[in-house]
């Protein structure tokens, strides 16, 4: 996604913004930019916001912006989250987590009274397929590996980082399950999360969503 349809889609998302809300930040390269403008808008007028974050690097970066912060506590008010996606489906069924905050991403996001989802055009896809983010426990690793072959992935090999196992913010291993087609995102994020040992998937059917579209000519519209 060129950088104008990420800036278009986070000016977009802080039009929904109104004072006095609590707000679920996102991760990722869009959801980035968005808190920046929200920490500037903040700035610029006390917004008497109060924020949530779904990784450390968001919660460093919103901290630096002067937003203030609170712990997953106030969770079952939030008033909106606002995140990026890797792809949306027609039915806003959604990839999220190659960026390996999605526990922490879901956790946020589903309990959000309004979740907008933050995408280029080129994120917008007919049917979710493709490497399906699956945090783990690193004693499950090997066990949850082979039962996501047999559950149809192609394969499903361990983030890796620079040479060594990616660790989640929470201190788990992340699987890159390769699905060819999901016929039934909610079935498959079902059936994931029911392996002992997995926290969770980055299959998102949360029915609470909009999703802001951005273009690379800095246009963005809304999909309810
Ligand atoms: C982070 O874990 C992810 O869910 C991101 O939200 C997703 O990967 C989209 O990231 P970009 O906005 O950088 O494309």
């Amino acid at each position: 996604m060129a950088d104008n349809s990420k800036l278009a889609c986070a000016k977009k998302a802080l039009s929904f913004v109104k004072p006095g809300m609590s707000i679920g930040l996102g991760t990722g390269s869009t959801a980035e930019i968005f808190i920046d403008l929200l920490g500037k808008a903040n700035k610029e007028e006390d917004m008497d916001l109060v924020c949530i974050a779904t990784s450390k690097a968001s919660e460093e970066q919103a901290k630096k912006l002067g937003l203030k912060l609170a712990g997953f506590g106030i969770i079952d008010g939030l008033d909106a989250a606002f995140d990026g996606a890797d792809q949306v489906d027609p039915e806003h069924n959604l990839i999220k987590g190659l960026g390996g905050a999605l526990v922490r991403e879901k956790i946020v996001d589903y309990r959000a009274r309004r979740f907008y989802v933050l995408v280029g055009e080129n994120k917008l896809v007919k049917q979710l397929s493709g490497i399906v983010p699956v945090e783990v426990m690193p004693i499950a690793e090997e066990p949850v590996r082979r039962e996501l072959v047999g559950m149809g992935a192609s394969s499903a090999p361990t983030r890796m980082d620079g040479g060594k196992k990616f660790a989640s913010d929470n201190g788990n291993f992340i699987l890159h399950a390769s699905f060819p087609k999901i016929a039934d995102p909610g079935a498959l994020e079902s059936d994931i999360v029911r392996l002992p040992g997995v926290v969770d998937s980055g299959i998102f059917t949360s029915r609470n969503v909009t999703v802001i579209v951005g273009k690379p000519n800095g246009f963005a519209r809304v999909l309810e």
